[in-house]
């Protein structure tokens, strides 16, 4: 395809995250099925969910271009989906595919949201002001879902993984995100640390 022009851009880019959404909506329920937590299986099956609307607004946009989707494979999301399936071939601790399976679910979020963040802006540029709205509503769910998973991996899922091994129950509560929400964690810790 000739790229002459930000509109060619902004259309393969559109092409790129619509195959990246369909990859997204066959590959979710294999998450579904095997998360364990109950917050984390609902989590996965509202964002199934989400994405076919992500798909249905990508098709929206892509009617009022007079253009099809079709014709291109997203191959960042096909390795994303596949690293997930290699974390599903481990032989896991439920808590800890558990918290496996956050970590791929960020990844494609924030994968996601580089996708939508540049064009949400490229249609800006371009005057095409429905999409903005369409683009911007899509990128609000996907981050609102990599919060969401933030939340669940802090607030019980990642304590259970660390947990769930006898020799880990020694080692100090040193944790990636703790520094940046000191405020929760260690009550919630504390507690459960306890409660063993
Ligand atoms: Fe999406």
């Amino acid at each position: 395809m000739e790229m002459e022009s930000l509109r060619d851009l902004y259309i393969e880019e559109l092409k790129d995250l619509y195959s990246a959404e369909k990859q997204l909506v066959r590959a979710l329920p294999k998450m579904v099925k095997n998360a364990t937590n109950p917050q984390l299986k609902e989590a996965f099956q509202n964002h199934l969910e989400e994405t076919e609307g992500h798909v249905a607004r990508l098709e929206e946009i892509f009617e009022s271009l007079e253009s099809s989707p079709r014709g291109k494979k997203c191959v960042g999301m096909e390795g994303l989906i596949e690293e997930a399936s290699e974390l599903l071939e481990e032989d896991a601790e439920d808590d800890v595919l558990d918290a496996g399976l956050i970590s791929k679910a960020q990844h494609v979020e924030h994968y996601e949201m580089a996708g939508y963040g540049t064009v949400r802006t490229w249609a800006q540029t371009l005057g095409e002001d429905h999409h903005v709205e369409l683009l911007e509503q899509t990128l609000q769910e996907e981050k609102n879902a990599d919060r969401l998973l933030t939340q669940i991996a802090e607030s019980g899922v990642n304590i259970d993984a660390e947990v769930g091994d006898e020799e880990e129950e020694e080692e100090t509560p040193s944790r990636s995100r703790s520094a940046k929400r000191p405020a929760k964690r260690p009550a919630r810790s504390t507690r459960k640390r306890a409660s063993r």
